[in-house]
Order: C-alpha cells, then sequence, then structure tokens
C-alpha cells in the first residue's frame, strides 16, 4: 500500500512553474534528479503525432520545480546534446506539473497540464496571454515507472515512461517518457563583435566571474565566440564612433555568424564606443520593427563617458549620482560595470 503525499497548489500566472514539495518521503521516492530532461507525448488516437520538448526540473530547500515545453514537429531531440532545441513553427505548448505524488520501486506521479501555444503578439501587456485558457483536457495524471533508456541518454538510471490520463476520468489517452539530459536547464550562444580597437568583455576585474560562471547560477550553459572585431563604423550625424540602432541593427544581421534559430538559441552583443539612444547598453530591436525578428542582438557603448548623457552633457536621463571618481572615465576602462552591463544586456531575452 503506498501512501499518497499531496502537494498544496498555488495557482500561479501562467508560464511560471509550480512549487511542488521537495522532500518526499525517503522511502517512496528518491528526489527526481535537477536539470533538462527530454519529455515525448504520444497521443494514443489515431494518427495523432509525437510531442517532445525540454522539461526542467530545479528544486531548493522549499520546493521543486517542474515546467517545460512540447513541440509537435519530427525533429529528433539528441540527448547527448542536453536540453533540446526544437523548430520555433513546431512549438506546440507550455507544461507544468502541479502535484508529484511518491510510489513504489522508484515510480512517481505528475499531475501535468499542457496550455498550447496560441501565438505571439508584437506587444504582450499583462492582462494579455499567448496561452490556451484551459490546459488541455482540464489537465492530466501520468504515472511514471523507471524503463530502460534508448541509446544516447546519458543517465539509464533516469528513464522513466507510463501512461497519460485525464485526471478528472481517469481515460488513458497516450504515452508519456521523460528521461535525464544535462545538469544545465538549457543552452545557449553568444556571439560578440566588436568595433576596431574596441575590448572583449569576457570577465570582471578579477577574473572569476565569467560568461560561463555567471549563466551557470541561472543553469544556462552558455557558449560564448568572438566574431568579426572590426566593425566598421557607419556614417552619423552625431559623429565618427556613433551607432543609432538602425545602425546596430544592421551591424548584427551583416556580420554575425551564420545563425540558426530553429537549432540554436543564440545571441548577439555588439560592441560600440558609442549609441545615440542609450548612454551604455541596450537591446537592439525590442518590437521587430526592422525585420520582424525582436531583440537578435544588443549593443554597449564601451566609450560612453560615465555620468553624462549620449551628447556629453552630465547626465539627466538615469539621475544616477555617480560618484565623483568615476564621473567622465571612459565605461570600458571601468571593468567591472561595463562587464555587468554587457551581461545584462545579453541576457537572452
Ligand atoms: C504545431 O502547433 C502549432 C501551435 O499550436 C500549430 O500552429 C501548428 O500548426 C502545429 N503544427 C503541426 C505540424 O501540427
Amino acid at each position: 500500500m503506498v501512501s499518497l503525499l499531496f502537494a498544496l497548489t498555488t495557482l500561479l500566472s501562467l508560464a511560471s512553474a509550480i512549487s511542488l514539495p521537495p522532500n518526499l518521503h525517503s522511502r517512496q521516492a528518491t528526489s527526481l534528479k535537477p536539470g533538462a530532461w527530454i519529455i515525448t507525448y504520444t497521443p494514443n488516437a489515431a494518427n495523432s503525432p509525437t510531442y517532445r520538448g525540454p522539461l526542467r526540473i530545479t528544486s531548493t530547500s522549499d520546493a521543486t520545480f517542474i515546467s517545460g515545453d512540447l513541440y509537435n514537429g519530427t525533429v529528433q531531440p539528441n540527448p547527448a546534446d542536453g536540453s533540446p532545441i526544437l523548430p520555433r513553427n513546431n512549438y506546440w505548448g507550455f507544461v507544468r506539473a502541479t502535484k508529484l505524488t511518491a510510489g513504489s520501486n522508484r515510480g512517481f506521479s505528475l499531475n501535468l497540464e499542457f496550455w498550447t501555444f496560441g501565438g505571439f503578439r508584437q506587444t504582450v501587456r499583462y492582462w494579455d496571454t499567448i496561452w490556451a485558457g484551459q490546459p488541455v483536457d482540464g489537465g492530466y495524471i501520468v504515472e511514471l515507472s523507471p524503463a530502460s533508456a534508448p541509446s544516447g541518454y546519458p543517465d539509464t538510471q533516469n528513464y522513466f515512461e507510463g501512461n497519460v490520463k485525464i485526471a478528472s476520468s481517469g481515460a488513458v489517452v497516450g504515452k508519456f517518457t521523460m528521461g535525464w539530459v544535462s545538469t544545465y536547464l538549457r543552452r545557449i550562444k553568444l556571439e560578440i563583435g566588436t568595433v576596431s580597437g574596441a575590448k572583449v568583455p569576457q570577465a570582471d576585474t578579477s577574473g572569476t566571474r565569467t560568461w560561463k560562471s555567471v549563466f551557470a547560477e541561472a543553469g544556462y550553459d552558455i557558449s560564448v565566440t568572438v566574431g568579426k572585431t572590426d566593425i566598421p563604423e557607419p556614417s552619423n550625424t552625431v559623429g565618427a564612433g556613433w551607432f543609432n540602432e538602425e545602425q546596430e541593427h544592421d551591424a548584427v544581421l551583416t556580420y554575425r555568424g551564420p545563425t540558426d534559430y530553429d537549432k540554436e538559441w543564440k545571441y548577439y552583443l555588439l560592441i560600440v564606443r558609442h549609441m545615440v539612444e542609450s548612454s551604455r547598453g541596450a537591446m537592439i530591436d525590442p518590437t521587430r520593427k526592422y525585420n520582424g525578428i525582436p531583440r537578435e542582438g544588443t549593443a554597449i557603448a564601451s566609450e560612453w563617458r560615465v555620468g553624462t548623457n549620449p551628447d556629453g552633457t552630465p547626465d539627466t536621463i538615469d539621475n544616477v549620482p555617480w560618484p565623483a571618481s568615476v564621473v567622465g572615465k571612459k565605461f570600458e576602462d571601468l571593468q567591472d560595470p561595463w562587464f555587468r552591463t554587457a551581461v545584462h544586456e545579453g541576457e537572452v531575452p
């Protein structure tokens, strides 16, 4: 007889994971291995596609968080790659667990909700949703048992499969698998390009806070490449070395290496001397006004003079009481805030 431990189900806004209890009784279930998993859902209905995607599991001392995504295409994720990246057009829905229940023999069950995606919008305000109003079929219960992992899964002890049941009726509607693939939740790429003579931000002053270390703390496996380091400066009425946003956008598209968002989550960081619309740095094209793809890159202004407006007058935009010791200094010479700005603007949105 397996005793059941029920989680408190908290209603959170959609597209965020729900917290589940951290410590199921040790006799009933080992805790789920944190990191990225690959999930598959195959409905029993004839001709139904198999849905696939990542599942992300994290825990704190207070709670466990389980959420993921499902894609409806035919591209097979390779477990050796870690968290799967699948074609954007196949994005089908957001997955979250609302309850984790211990079973016997390393089994467990998950209450899962699949929220289908309704399509992107140019602007999403807080009252908008890009998701369906209800989870598919009102939510499922998936009863999982250890199973032998197909080849390629790196941890044969952490592969499970089982039936998907409609939570309200118990009707079996399909099969579900989940196999652990990586300690990282997501993997991303960053390409850095600079104008001639600009420094490449790689670390803080101490050298211990790097792109790798900062992103690893958030569960991201980041790979950083330095691309073109002699990007020409466009002519700009403000002066030599200045880029406006459209010129930044053109530089990203013109000078970056080949980029395929259906296979990689990539971001571009453009290092220029001065920016027209902002002093230190800014995301380029947040509203997709140039080529229909928003936020492909970001720029920072390495020769910004600290405490000044873009036109050189004393700062009135940020209204920051800059310490006298840094006012007027070249931004890239203040390694820590400059690297911090690069990381801040370079967060993959
Ligand atoms: C995949 O799901 C999306 C979002 O619901 C939909 O627009 C698209 O037509 C689906 N594609 C296939 C191959 O089913």
